[in-house]
């Protein structure tokens, strides 16, 4: 048994969907259900005794420390967050609360849950933080990838927050001996992506004929890691990751913003030939860039490859196949997410936003 916070947002979904099709083992699901979180996502678990979701807030300590006394799990994997970077511009308060004070209760809970274990259950419980590459800031095109030593330059209100998260993660174990592991990884894509984050934008703009907003230039450059592998590399990280250490998880697949546009729109070109505008590149839309706009990730996986021997499976062409048909298969998923909450989002963030 593990309890799995967040895992009604994308990432979280996904690991949930994976850790009981692979494992066989079950979990407590703690989730607000926040905009962000769908339990349509789990529809599929709704009959399975191995998922006990649970809706509820990481800073809750008491309830996450009843949950804790109840399950006893032997791991916590911590996905709640508030996550997309835009948003924190718009509005960090969210952030520090979730990201920042959140996680600090969090570990409060656990850590009185942990030192009340017998001492072979205490050695063997694990605190997985689930991070970012954003809290190490932005590199410049010919600088090396970030690795598990850059200093931390976290540069948006989201980065810092997860930033401040992870330091308060390291110092729970250097002060009070908490088995904690965090995980920095870099942008994921795949099924059940809230259409706010770049590639489930573009296909699901794309196939409506609506404009696709490029911020900037389109030059920046994220490396793309397709979800399932990044699942595959936090459960390697659980079994066989080191105590108090980080692992960088990457996808190895670096690409400019306007490579993204251009493999997302070749697809639909093939696979939705009856959309509305065709080529669906020719919706391509520059608009004004995002505030502090971070040019260029890039993540030095060799640790968690050397270690324990994980490395992705997936490249981005096939990824990103793979997530177009997904979408294209899950219509009813994305009408459903386009809620009034998702109008509201769409006309915030882009509604000024001046073409360029
Ligand atoms: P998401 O926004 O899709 O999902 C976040 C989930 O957390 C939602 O289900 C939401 O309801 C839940 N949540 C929010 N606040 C909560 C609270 N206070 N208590 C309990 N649940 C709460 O996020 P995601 O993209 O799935 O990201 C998951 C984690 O991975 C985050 O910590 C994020 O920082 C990190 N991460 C994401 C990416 C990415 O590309 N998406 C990359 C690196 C790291
Ligand atoms: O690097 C890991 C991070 O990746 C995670 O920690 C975050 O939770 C996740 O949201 C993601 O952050 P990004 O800001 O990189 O992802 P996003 O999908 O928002 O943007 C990807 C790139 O696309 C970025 O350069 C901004 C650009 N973009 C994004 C949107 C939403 C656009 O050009 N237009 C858009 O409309």
């Amino acid at each position: 048994m593990i309890l799995v916070t967040g895992g009604a947002g994308f990432i979280g979904s996904n690991f949930v969907l994976d850790w009981i099709t692979q494992t066989g083992g079950a979990l407590v699901n703690l989730d607000k259900l926040t905009y962000a979180g769908n339990l349509e996502n789990l529809k599929s678990l709704q009959k399975d005794s191995r998922h006990i979701f649970v809706k509820g807030d990481i800073a809750d300590s008491s309830l996450v420390r009843k949950l804790l006394l109840q399950h006893q799990p032997t791991a916590i994997v911590n996905f709640a967050a508030e996550s997309h970077v835009d948003r924190s511009i718009l509005g960090p308060g969210d952030f520090i609360t979730t990201n920042v004070n959140g996680t600090f209760h969090l570990l409060e809970a656990t850590r009185a849950y942990w030192e009340s274990l017998a001492a072979d259950k205490k050695r063997s419980f694990r605190f997985l933080h689930v991070s970012t590459d954003e809290v190490y800031g932005s590199l410049g095109a010919e600088d090396p990838p970030f690795t598990e030593s850059t200093p931390y330059a976290p540069n948006s209100p989201y980065a810092a927050s997860k930033a401040a998260s992870d330091h308060l993660v390291r110092a729970y174990h250097h002060t009070y001996g908490l088995p904690i592991i965090t995980t920095n990884c870099s942008n994921n894509y795949g099924p059940y992506q809230f259409p706010e984050k770049l590639i489930p934008l573009l296909i699901v703009n794309a196939i409506k004929g609506q404009p696709l907003p490029i911020y900037g230039d389109g030059l920046n450059i994220r490396d793309w890691l397709y979800v399932a592998d990044h699942c595959a590399a936090i459960r390697a990280v659980l079994a066989r990751g080191r105590v108090g250490e980080t692992y960088n998880i990457g996808g190895d697949s670096e690409k400019s913003n306007l490579e993204v546009v251009r493999t997302v729109c070749a697809v639909l070109d093939q696979l939705h030939p009856d959309s509305p505008v065709i080529p669906h590149a020719s919706l391509t839309a520059f608009v004004k860039d995002r505030p502090g706009h971070d040019r260029r990730y890039a993540i030095d996986a060799s640790k968690i490859q050397r270690e324990l021997d994980w490395e992705p499976e997936q490249n981005f062409a096939k990824g990103i196949r793979e997530t177009v048909k997904w979408y294209l298969n899950h219509l009813d998923w994305v009408e459903q997410v386009q809620s009034g909450e998702y109008r509201k989002w769409i006309d915030l963030n882009y509604g000024g936003r001046q073409l360029i």
